[in-house]
């Protein structure tokens, strides 16, 4: 991952512990609606991919033991991570493409819900994602992926040639040549892997996106409500469709990109067919990012106008992430796919512990406070949720009181100790083991690895039906809180 040049190490602290009286008075301990969902806590724990579901995307137990054990720890909301709205393979994340992933995801809620006693609402995020490749061997890239161009061929001088030939004299060009005569986009192919962009409305499926999203999207609420979640987290963050339809990089001409209001139309034609779907009576919200954090990218006041417009559509909630493009992805080994948190983007979005002046605490939010105010300047109250290196009672509290935010998400702290919320609500806040931000998890997560932490998962591992990795070697779920007696 791309870390900043200062180095300067950061530890976490468990800042002010509150008493019990005092946590159990404090905001973040307070309800909150959204729209027709009421959180007990603003507490959240954001969406995050563990790598825990099978080749056709169904709820496995494991799926579920990792859901049931953030739910023991009862924060007010969890948001299952992203699940594909689509029925196609795309190795073991979630899916909820198709009817015949309800029963699996009606297993979950249930779980979710008796674990935390009814305590904890639980949302899922839903998510549409672009084809990516793996950046691959010059050979195959020269022999079957390139497509010779007349273009090309000119630039290198092969008109008339035959193929083979042709493709032949290509890869003998060796890199400063094939530099020279490629098209920007398939350099970037044969560097990075080739990647779909919204921007390639050449490709039927590609310029009918603004035809087939809303329908896609909005079928897989009604799976959602079906499944008795609580509501869905549209995903338009990071490095997948909807982000890059509101990206400021997105340049269609079909009245879908260019402009911001343009760029706009589409999440929120989006949200309309989901809203439409499930009704008012059920709490439907996006996940967006404050700021790209690439050159280029949109900008902290492009957010704003977005979370207005989201906001007047009748959105519920509004939750910010930031960063985490694939735009400036570090470049992959050969036989890997590009990982959108490499670059400075990716560290803005999981900044760790070693970084800059300004530190990995509460990175987002300035940028996230920019956007509630303008909200509550245009008489708009719709809760905002802000994450992005929060760790400790003391900072989330502040966040509520300063008015950055209305709900607080976590998520390695919550990763690193799924309790840490209850402990702090028993007064018990010196017993929670704080996220060191060394991002190990993260780099599991690059190497789609079951998800772990390095606090927990070598601990105790004699215990008996403990659900172990597939290497064997870490356990895959937080060992339980054996509260002693006080
Ligand atoms: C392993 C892992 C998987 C993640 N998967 C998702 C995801 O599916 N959707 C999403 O919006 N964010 C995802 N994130 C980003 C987190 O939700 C969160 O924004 C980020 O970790 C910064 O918050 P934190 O400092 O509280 O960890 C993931 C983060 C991690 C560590
Ligand atoms: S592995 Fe654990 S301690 Fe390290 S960053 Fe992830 S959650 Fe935090």
């Amino acid at each position: 991952m791309w870390k900043p040049t200062e180095r300067i190490k950061f530890h976490p602290s468990h800042g002010r512990v509150p008493s019990r009286d005092e946590a159990q008075a404090a905001r973040l301990f307070s309800p909150i609606t959204l729209g027709p969902l009421s959180l007990v806590h603003r507490t959240w724990v954001p969406a995050m991919v563990p790598w825990r579901s099978n080749e056709d995307g169904e709820v496995t137990e494991n799926v579920i033991a990792w859901y049931a054990r953030f739910a023991q720890g009862k924060p007010g909301a969890i948001v299952i991570e992203a699940t594909g709205i689509r029925d196609v393979p795309s190795g073991p994340l979630l899916r909820i493409g198709d009817d015949r992933y309800i029963p699996g995801l009606k297993r979950l809620t249930q779980a979710v819900h008796d674990a935390s006693d009814g305590h904890t609402k639980l949302l899922i995020q839903i998510i549409d994602f672009l084809r990516i490749r793996r950046r691959p061997e010059p050979e195959v890239f020269f022999r079957r992926h390139l497509e010779l161009t007349p273009k090309l061929l000119q630039r290198a001088g092969l008109q008339g040639k035959a193929e083979p030939e042709a493709r032949q004299a290509l890869l003998d060009l060796g890199p400063q040549g094939w530099q020279t005569v490629l098209a920007p986009r398939d350099w970037q192919a044969l560097q990075y892997g080739a990647r779909e962009h919204v921007n390639d409305v050449h490709l039927p499926h590609i310029r009918d996106l603004p035809k087939e999203l809303p329908s896609l999207f909005s079928h897989a609420a009604l799976r959602a409500r079906e499944a008795n979640f609580d509501g869905v987290e549209l995903h338009y963050a990071h490095a997948y469709t909807m982000a890059s339809f509101l990206s400021a990089t997105n340049q269609r001409s079909d009245g879908y990109g260019g402009s911001r209001e343009a760029r706009v139309r589409l999440p929120l034609e989006v949200f309309a067919a989901v809203r439409q779907a499930v009704g008012q009576d059920y709490a439907v919200g996006c996940r967006f990012l404050a700021e790209e954090c690439i050159e280029s990218g949109s900008t902290l006041e492009d957010a704003a106008s977005y979370a207005l417009a989201f906001a007047k559509a009748g959105m519920d909630f509004l939750s910010t992430s930031r960063g985490g493009k694939f735009d400036d992805a570090k470049q992959p080994g050969i036989g890997q796919a590009a990982y959108p948190y490499t670059g400075r983007s990716g560290y803005e979005c999981m900044p760790q512990y070693l970084s800059d002046a300004q530190g990995p605490f509460g990175r987002n939010r300035a940028a996230t406070r920019h956007i509630r105010l303008a909200l509550r300047e245009a008489g708009l109250s719709t809760p905002v949720v802000c994450t992005g290196g929060v760790h400790n009672f003391e900072m989330a509290e502040s966040m509520l009181a300063g008015g950055d935010c209305d709900v607080v998400g976590t998520a390695r702290q919550s990763l690193a100790d799924p309790d840490w919320a209850l402990k702090t609500w028993l007064g018990r806040g010196q017993e929670v083991h704080l996220c060191e931000f060394t991002n190990y998890c993260e780099g599991l997560d690059q190497k789609h690895k079951q998800v772990t932490c390095q606090l927990w998962d070598r601990q105790a591992l004699d215990e008996p039906g403990l659900r172990m990795s597939d290497d064997g070697r870490r356990r895959l779920v937080a060992p339980a809180w054996t509260k002693a007696p006080r």
